[in-house]
């Protein structure tokens, strides 16, 4: 089976295999890392390897992955596309709260513009925060209609949502272009199977955060076989099966680690045979 290497986010050409900073943060994505050589090694080593799609947020840290990212990646290479995520703040003691006045919005993009160096941000994600743990109801029409204020300002060229329910979705799709969804969604947690594949039809990319399962890696008998049996590592056999799942999804695993970071990334190489991927179907039931 043949895997699409690629996919248009919002108007660039991306590698399906891209890269999550979150990780590069300190402990509980709070403050700096332990180790900022090694951080900024791993950053240099992605790009090294061909990735053009970083995912971020100035409220890693907070503004710590950004200022990481410039770092070690400024003056940036014309293909690489780094997303960001609006929305949230954090409090003096790492707590994730909503940030989402107009206000507020306008200061992050502001934020993330200066700590990265950029003079415009190629896509920011909206990150919905009614409920800090997953997609909750609500109307969003004020604060996606703050930030598309700053997309025809000129300080955004794309707009996303993230932690969004499918009907989330739909409002903000009647209120500007949507090019991207990250949510959370892996191997094992598949609430989104549904809005995976609508989003697939009208060609916009779904993004699936904690891929590997976020901060408890996910842990599962059938993928420690399927895995074992391929030679193959269990982290790149939920990274081979999210780039079959379908054409439009693009991986941002997160990893402080320049081994973990090459890992994944030969995840593309990866085959996965008809009976693997039926061994897989069992991880989520
Ligand atoms: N929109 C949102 O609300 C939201 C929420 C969470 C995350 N995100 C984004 O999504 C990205 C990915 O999520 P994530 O980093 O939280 O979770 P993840 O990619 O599912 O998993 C990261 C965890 O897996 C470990 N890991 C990575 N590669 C591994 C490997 N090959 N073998 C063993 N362990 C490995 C990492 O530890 P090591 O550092 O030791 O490798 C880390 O503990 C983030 O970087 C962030 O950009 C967005």
């Amino acid at each position: 089976m043949t895997i699409p290497r690629n996919f248009t986010l919002g108007d660039r050409t991306v590698d399906r295999l891209g890269y999550g900073a979150m990780q590069l943060a300190g402990p509980g994505v709070f403050g700096p890392p332990k180790d900022r050589d090694a951080a900024l090694a791993v950053l240099r080593e992605a790009i090294a390897s061909g990735v053009n799609h970083i995912d971020t947020s100035d409220f890693y840290g907070p503004h710590v992955t950004n200022q990481l990212i410039r770092e070690a990646l400024s003056p940036y290479a014309k293909d690489l596309v780094i997303v960001t995520k609006i929305g949230a703040r954090r409090g003096d003691k790492g707590e994730w709260l909503p940030a989402y006045s107009a206000a507020e919005l306008t200061q992050a993009v502001h934020d993330n513009l200066r700590n990265l160096g950029r003079d415009v941000m190629e896509v920011v994600n909206l990150r919905i925060m009614f409920d800090v743990h997953g997609p909750a109801e609500g109307s969003i029409e004020a604060p996606l209609t703050a930030l598309a204020e700053l997309q025809q300002q000129g300080l955004v060229r794309h707009i996303g949502l993230s932690n969004v329910t499918p009907a989330q979705v739909a409002q903000g799709r009647g209120i500007c272009s949507i090019v991207c969804v990250q949510n959370q969604y892996n191997l094992a947690h598949r609430k989104d199977d549904a809005l995976v594949d609508e989003l697939a039809r009208d060609g916009i990319a779904y993004v699936p955060f904690f891929p590997l399962g976020g901060f408890s890696p996910l842990q599962s008998a059938a993928l420690s076989e399927v895995a074992q049996r391929l030679g193959a590592t269990p982290m790149q056999v939920a990274l081979a099966w999210l780039l079959r799942r379908s054409p439009n999804i693009l991986l941002i695993p997160g990893t402080s680690s320049v081994g973990h970071l090459r890992e994944n990334l030969a995840a593309a190489e990866l085959d996965l045979p008809a009976e693997a991927l039926q061994a897989l179907e069992g991880v989520a039931a």
